[in-house]
């Protein structure tokens, strides 16, 4: 199976998942990684692993709707099996989603459905919440929102700030967005009716 993944930052999940593939772990390859910023470190991690890369800059674009058509062109010609928002950090419009749906998913660093949106180690905190995590999900039309896939759960501690709760979540974002890869790829895992089924049964 084919996986592109589409990044905006520094692409650690990406590196995470393209290097549980090199390693045997995941039965798939990286056809590319596509990014919407071309000044992302994520896109030289790629480069470094010799995968192919694509930067479909949205500041090109005079509207929501011209670069998502760019960008579903640009995945489009690498054919692939499986599309993983890895630190996306773009809205997609419900045409781009619906041409996807059941084949996309993406990461989000809190235990949904708490905390959508952004800043939401800093809103964990506020809350005085004592635990919080990481979500990987199906992407539908609602943002953050999809059916839950797999998820973490890290402690907040006392001392903690939004940066070092966002290091404990991202240590596990690498852990679990490369089991929702595996799973995906090996047709264990499945969106349907709006529903996330692993080996059949409903997650
Ligand atoms: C991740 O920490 C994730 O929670 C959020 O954006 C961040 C992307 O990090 N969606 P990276 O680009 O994968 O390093």
């Amino acid at each position: 199976p084919r996986v592109v993944i589409l990044i905006s930052g520094g692409g650690s999940n990406m590196t995470a998942i393209a290097d549980q593939v090199s390693a045997g772990m995941i039965d798939a390859e990286v056809a590319a990684v596509i990014c919407n910023n071309p000044e992302a470190a994520g896109l030289q991690k790629a480069r470094d692993r010799n995968i192919p890369t694509d930067v479909v800059d949205h500041r090109q674009f005079a509207s929501r709707e011209d670069f998502d058509r760019a960008l579903m062109a640009s995945i489009d010609s690498f054919e692939p099996d499986l599309v993983v928002l890895a630190g996306f950090m773009r809205i997609l419009t419900a045409e781009f989603v619906n041409r996807y749906e059941g084949h996309m998913i993406n990461i989000h660093p809190s235990l949904l459905p708490k905390y959508q949106g952004l800043h939401t180690h800093q809103r964990a905190i506020d809350a005085c919440d004592t635990q919080h995590g990481v979500t990987v999900h199906f992407v539908t039309e609602v943002l953050d929102d999809g059916p839950n896939i797999i998820q973490a759960v890290v402690p907040i501690f006392d001392g903690d700030d939004a940066a070092t709760l966002q290091k404990r979540v991202q240590q596990q974002e690498h852990v679990i967005f490369p089991i929702a890869v595996k799973w995906f790829v090996e047709g264990r895992l499945r969106m349907v009716k709006n529903a996330a089924e692993l080996d059949g049964n409903k997650l």
